[in-house]
C-alpha cells in the first residue's frame, strides 16, 4: 500500500528538503522579516504543521507568527497592506486555503506558500513559493509531505533566528547538525525495530476512544497524531494540549480510556515535567497511558502501560521523529481493523469545495 511506502520515504523527503537552496529559504525569511505581521495558515494536517511552525518561530527566533486554520482565518484576522500570509498546502488546491489567500490579497497582504504540487492554483496565485519536491503522495493521508513541510519551516525558523541574532553561532551549528542527522534517524525508525508499535496497534485495535496529548510543539504533534489516527482507523481520537486536560476533559478518564502522550526529552525539563504532571493526573484515575519519548531519557514516572522510544534528537527535530511513529501507529491500527489505508471512506486527496 502507498501509506506505508510513503511513510518509509520520510527520510528521503527530508534529504530533499535539506537540499532546497538557501536562497529560497532566505526569500521566505525576508518576506517574514519585511512584513509588519506574518500569519501562518493551512487546514487539517497543514494547519497543524503551521501550528508546530508557530512554536518553532517563537522558540527559536522569538517571533510571533500566529497559525490560523484557513477555514476560519478570514473571520478571525483583518489583514492590511504590509501583512504577509504564509500558507502550507501539499496539493495547492485546497478551497479553504485558496479562499483565505484571495481574501488576504484583496486586503493588500503579500502571499507565499510551501507546496508539494507546483502545477497548482496556489503556485500561480502567490507571490512566491517553496517547492517541497517530496514527490507524488498517492495515499489520501498526508504523511511524507507533512514531514517535509515541518523541516522547511524549521529551516526558515533557524535562518530567521540567525538573522535576528536570537541564537549564537554555536547554537545555530548545533541546530543544523541535528537537522542533518534527521534523515538517518527517520530511516532508522522504519528499518529498525518498529515491531513494538505494530504490536501496540494490534493489541489495542479494539479500543474505540483515544486521547492524544502533548505540550509545547508536542501539542501540535498531538493534534496531528489524533487526526491521522481517526482519518484512517475510524476510531474516535481527541488531540489536545496536555495542560487543557484538567479543564474539563479529565472527567472522561477511567480504566477504559487510553491516552497517548508525546514526551519531550530532558533538554526541555519544564515541558517534560508538565507533561509528566498530566500523566500523574491520568494515572490517578486509572487511565491507560502510552508514552512516546527519546531513548536517552529516564523511565517516566508514573510508569505508562507502554513506552515507545525513538532515536535521541534535539528538541526541535524530536517531534518529527515522534510524528513518524504516530503515523506508523495509525497505519498498523488501521491495518489490524481491516481499513482501506490508502482511501479511507469519505476522504479526498484535495478538498476543493
Ligand atoms: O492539500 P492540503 O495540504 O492543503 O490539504 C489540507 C487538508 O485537506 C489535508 O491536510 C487533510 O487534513 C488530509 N486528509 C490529512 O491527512
Amino acid at each position: 500500500d502507498f501509506m506505508s511506502k510513503e511513510i518509509s520515504e520520510n527520510g528521503q523527503v527530508v534529504r530533499t528538503a535539506l537540499a532546497i537552496p538557501e536562497a529560497d529559504i532566505d526569500q521566505m525569511v525576508q518576506a517574514i522579516d519585511g512584513s509588519e505581521r506574518t500569519v501562518l495558515t493551512g487546514v487539517g494536517t497543514s494547519y497543524y504543521v503551521a501550528l508546530m511552525g508557530q512554536y518553532m518561530m517563537s522558540g527559536l527566533a522569538n517571533e510571533f507568527l500566529p497559525a490560523m486554520s484557513s477555514d476560519e482565518m478570514p473571520h478571525m484576522v483583518s489583514l492590511r497592506k504590509g501583512d504577509h500570509v504564509l500558507s502550507i498546502s501539499q496539493s495547492g488546491e485546497t478551497y479553504d486555503t485558496l479562499r483565505a489567500l484571495r481574501i488576504s490579497r484583496q486586503r493588500g497582504a503579500t502571499l507565499s506558500s510551501i507546496l508539494n504540487v507546483t502545477a497548482s492554483s496556489m503556485a500561480r496565485e502567490v507571490d512566491h513559493f517553496i517547492d517541497q519536491g517530496a514527490g507524488p503522495e498517492i495515499c489520501v493521508l498526508s504523511t511524507k509531505s507533512t514531514v517535509s513541510q515541518l523541516v522547511i519551516l524549521l529551516r526558515i525558523a533557524i535562518r530567521l533566528a540567525q538573522l535576528k541574532g536570537q541564537q549564537s553561532d554555536e547554537q545555530i551549528s548545533t541546530l543544523e547538525q541535528d537537522l542533518a542527522a534527521l534523515p538517518d534517524r527517520l530511516d532508522a525508525i522504519f528499518t529498525g525495530d518498529h515491531g513494538q508499535i505494530r504490536d501496540l496497534a494490534r493489541h489495542h485495535s479494539v479500543m474505540r476512544n483515544w486521547f492524544f496529548l502533548g505540550r509545547g510543539i508536542h501539542h501540535g504533534l498531538a493534534l496531528e497524531a489524533a487526526l491521522k489516527f481517526k482519518e484512517v482507523t475510524y476510531c474516535h481520537a481527541e488531540g489536545m494540549s496536555a495542560g487543557a486536560l484538567k479543564h474539563g476533559t479529565i472527567s472522561l478518564i477511567d480504566d477504559a480510556m487510553h491516552t497517548v502522550i508525546f514526551l519531550p526529552g530532558t533538554d526541555s525539563p519544564q515541558l517534560r515535567q508538565h507533561s509528566l504532571g498530566a500523566m500523574a493526573e491520568i494515572s490517578a484515575r486509572n487511565g491507560k497511558l502510552v508514552a512516546f519519548q527519546p531513548q536517552d531519557c529516564p523511565q517516566p514516572e508514573p510508569r505508562p502501560e507502554t513506552l515507545i522510544e525513538c532515536p535521541s534528537a534535539g528538541r526541535w527535530t524530536l517531534p518529527i521523529l515522534q510524528l513518524m511513529q504516530a503515523q506508523l501507529f495509525a497505519y498498523y491500527t488501521a491495518r489490524a481493523l481491516g481499513r482501506d489505508v490508502d482511501k479511507p471512506r469519505s476522504l479526498a486527496k484535495s478538498v476543493t469545495v
